[in-house]
């Protein structure tokens, strides 16, 4: 049965921003490629499977899911099957959050965002998860985030989703070891994409006052981590002093800035 099927590289959050140039460079490798996307983003996700053809990608396969919904893992599966193929890696890119206090935001929004950012991660992995170490050759790279490593007045439900990738990432590295398989964090700081836009964040302090790195200089940092087998890998020099900064602070001082960088400018 496992002589019968193929190893592919399955991408979520493929259609857009850090997911899209992430995919571009896996597609440098052998394995064939499988972009997953929002389904209102087809359109977005067939260019993206284009370039990637172009990119040297032999074979480009896109499934479109709605990871905030259960049945999203299985469909997944299920096409992967079909397909004959298995995922050797596994990219864990999509997600998103709202800048809003806790107490205000949408509730919908809220739930949403921990379903795509730790749920649907987290039945991803370990649904393929035995096979790689079963074949004893593959690995996981989760986007995380900066935020991940503080908790974040203003944002609060984002960064604790990102917390949760963190944790989960560090504990499976180490429950990982000697298996042949290995799980990198990706944490970026702020990054041009559409996630700013989205999240509400173009208008914040933080957007305005710390220089935004690309897409394209996140993924290639991100892709190096990976093969290279690291951990937690903040992208950047700026964001790791910036998250040294942070943590070195006392607490109450730390959670002052972090909500102060979450206002808009127009709040003085
Ligand atoms: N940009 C930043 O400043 C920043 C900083 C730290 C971490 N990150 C993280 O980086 C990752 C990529 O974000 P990005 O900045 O590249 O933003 P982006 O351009 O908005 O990309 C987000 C991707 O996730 C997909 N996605 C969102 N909800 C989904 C759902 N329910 N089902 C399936 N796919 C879904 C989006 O698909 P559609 O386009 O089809 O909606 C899109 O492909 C995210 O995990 C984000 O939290 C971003």
């Amino acid at each position: 049965m496992l002589g019968d099927v193929r190893a592919a590289t399955l991408i979520t959050g493929a259609s857009s921003g850090i997911g899209e140039e992430l995919a571009y460079r896996f597609a440098q490798n052998r394995d064939p490629l499988v972009l997953v996307a929002l389904p209102p983003d087809a359109a977005a996700l067939q260019r993206v499977g284009a370039k990637c053809r172009e990119l040297g990608a032999a074979e480009v396969h896109c499934i479109e899911a709605d990871l905030s919904r259960a049945d999203s893992i299985d469909a997944i599966e299920r096409e992967l099957t079909a397909l004959g193929l298995y995922p050797r890696i596994l990219v864990n890119n999509a997600g998103f959050g709202v800048m809003t206090p806790f107490a205000s935001g949408s509730e919908e929004q809220q739930i949403k965002s921990i379903l795509v950012n730790c749920v649907a991660l987290t039945a991803l992995s370990r649904r393929f998860l035995p096979g790689m170490i079963a074949r004893k050759n593959g690995g996981i790279l989760n986007t995380a985030s900066t935020g991940g490593m503080v908790p974040g007045p203003g944002m609060a439900i984002y960064f604790a989703t990102k917390a949760f990738v963190i944790s989960l990432t560090e504990a499976l590295e180490h429950e990982l070891r000697g298996t042949g398989v290995s799980v990198t964090a990706l944490c970026p700081g702020p990054t041009v994409t559409a996630f700013l836009e989205r999240s509400g964040m173009t208008n914040s302090q933080m957007f305005v006052s710390m220089k935004a790195m690309t897409a394209s200089e996140v993924a290639e940092i991100g892709y190096r981590a990976f093969q290279r087998r690291k951990t937690v890998q903040i992208a950047g020099v700026r964001n790791w002093f910036a998250m040294l900064g942070l943590r070195l602070m006392p607490r109450r001082m730390r959670l002052n800035t972090i909500w102060k960088l979450h206002q808009p400018t127009t709040a003085g």
